[in-house]
């Protein structure tokens, strides 16, 4: 659920563009939603919206090119989403959305593609670079695989991609940094591997889903200028830890969510100048040490889960007494002590998960032998056991930086973590 739940705020951002794509977004919002009402991509439904409904203008026929190119190497429709893709009348086709164009209201263009829960299968054509006026491309749940085209590179005025739950399997397609209008990139659950570049954090991009593929990164990248205010990439082999210029982020960041990326190390205390966040979720992974005070400033926290990790020390009460905090995860960790309210967080209506750490007095903890081997460990239950190389300025490295040399203490090994990591299929 949370995944999908970045705010949208396209009219502030592309103000001069407002009328357009207002009213793109409003046919592909209310068909959407009539998509989740029904449950069924059976019962899409089209809605009519073109003023122009033939292929009269000339910017119009330079869209039946590509959408022909295109059907012919769409190998399987089962939905039958491209069978009306014949004729001119390319507004007319299933998926497909026209506005009156950016440059000139009186010029009806394609503008948006919409062919998420298609179930098609095959590739994507470099014909898709004459789609000049394309602004929003919506791919999900489909099985195209292959690559992105270079010819992407000519969707300038493309500001949201969805590709996301297809079988694209390459590198981090480079591509997609030179689209200069890119807001809204959904990569998740393809086969993308390697590294994510730097510049993908620099571009004015507002949400960033890569989770549930291959990427594996230990570069460092300076954070300035990013903008994002949902970062989602759980289930990747980043690695490393996660470093103090996350505090880069802190004007715009809601949603981070860093469940099972092989991150290690302590978690900055600069985490706790994300004060917008709405929710954090480094769990599933090896992170140590304890929970910063500085989390306490999060005063729009709701969601807070470090299940599943190697945590350690005090829960602390001004994490406890968040004001928005709705539901607090700290399962299978090594925590010892509960500050105050934390102690009775039914009382604060808050849900929690607690169990299978070392808190005495407290129902389905770790055993003795297990929290003695923790705690019988120089450095427990205090602050400042994590070491913090590389740690100089903020923002000298991201995401992520490579772990520690100097890693946390060792603890005993976790048991097998058996996560459920809602919301991340
Ligand atoms: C097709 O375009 C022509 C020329 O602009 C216009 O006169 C005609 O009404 C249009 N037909 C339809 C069905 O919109
Ligand atoms: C798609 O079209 C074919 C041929 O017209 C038809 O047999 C099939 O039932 C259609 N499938 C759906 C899901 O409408
Ligand atoms: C294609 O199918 C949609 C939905 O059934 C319909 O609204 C549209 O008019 C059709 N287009 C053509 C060119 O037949
Ligand atoms: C279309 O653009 C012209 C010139 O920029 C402007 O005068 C006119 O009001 C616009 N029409 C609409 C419907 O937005
Ligand atoms: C890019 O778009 C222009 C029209 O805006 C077109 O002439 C050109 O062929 C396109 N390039 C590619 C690589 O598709
Ligand atoms: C992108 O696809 C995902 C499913 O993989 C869907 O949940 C999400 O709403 C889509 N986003 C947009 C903007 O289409
Ligand atoms: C964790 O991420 C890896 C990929 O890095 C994936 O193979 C694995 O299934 C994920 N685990 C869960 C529980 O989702
Ligand atoms: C709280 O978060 C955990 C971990 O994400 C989740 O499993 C659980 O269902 C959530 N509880 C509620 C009441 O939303
Ligand atoms: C927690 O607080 C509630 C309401 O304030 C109270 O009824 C309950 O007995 C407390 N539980 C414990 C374990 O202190």
């Amino acid at each position: 659920m949370a995944l999908a739940s970045s705010s949208f705020s396209f009219a502030s951002h592309f103000a001069p563009y407002a009328v357009s794509l207002i009213i793109l977004h409003l046919v592909l919002m209310s068909n959407s939603s009539a998509m989740k009402h029904n449950g069924y991509v059976g019962h899409y439904v089209h809605h009519r919206h073109c003023a122009a409904s033939n292929a009269s203008t000339p910017r119009l026929y330079r869209a039946y090119l590509p959408l022909q190119a295109w059907k012919r190497v769409i190998y399987s429709d089962p939905y039958n989403f491209t069978t009306n893709w014949s004729g001119l009348s390319v507004c007319d086709y299933t998926g497909v959305y026209c506005t009156p164009a950016l440059d000139d209201n009186e010029t009806t263009v394609v503008a948006g593609i919409d062919l998420n829960f298609a179930d098609l299968a095959g590739f994507l054509p470099d014909e898709l670079g004459l789609l000049a006026d394309l602004m929003i491309l919506y791919l999900s749940s489909n099985r195209f695989c292959g690559i992105l085209p270079m010819a992407f590179s000519n969707l300038t005025l493309v500001y949201e991609l969805n590709l996301s739950n297809n079988r694209f399997v390459s590198p981090f397609p480079a591509v997609i940094l030179s689209l200069p209008s890119i807001y809204h990139l959904d990569l998740r659950l393809n086969e993308f591997e390697g590294l994510v570049p730097p510049a993908l954090f620099r571009n004015g991009m507002d949400a960033i889903f890569l989770n549930n593929n291959w990427f594996k990164n230990t570069i460092s990248a300076s954070l300035a200028g990013n903008s994002a205010s949902v970062l989602v990439f759980a289930n990747n082999k980043f690695g490393g830890f996660l470093p103090p210029g996350i505090a880069d982020f802190a004007d715009t960041l809601e949603e981070l969510l860093l469940t099972n990326t092989s991150l290690s190390g302590c978690l900055p205390q600069e985490v706790g100048f994300l004060y917008k966040l709405r929710e954090l979720d480094t769990s599933s992974n090896n992170i140590a040490g304890p929970i910063s005070y500085s989390l306490a400033g999060l005063a729009h926290l709701e969601i807070l889960n470090f299940g599943h990790n190697m945590m350690e020390g005090i829960v602390p009460a001004g994490v406890c007494t968040l004001p928005k905090l709705t539901n607090f995860t700290f399962s299978y960790n090594y925590f010892c002590e509960e500050d105050g309210i934390c102690q009775n967080l039914t009382a604060k209506g808050i849900s929690y998960d607690k169990r299978e750490n070392c808190l005495p007095e407290k129902p389905l903890q770790r055993s003795q032998k297990e929290c003695k081997a923790a705690i019988e460990h120089p450095g427990y239950c205090y602050e400042h056991l994590c070491h913090r190389t590389g740690t100089g300025s903020f923002g000298s490295a991201f995401p992520f930086a490579p772990a520690p040399a100097l890693g946390p203490k060792p603890l005993p090994p976790s048991p097998s973590p058996s996560p459920s990591p809602s919301g991340i299929s």
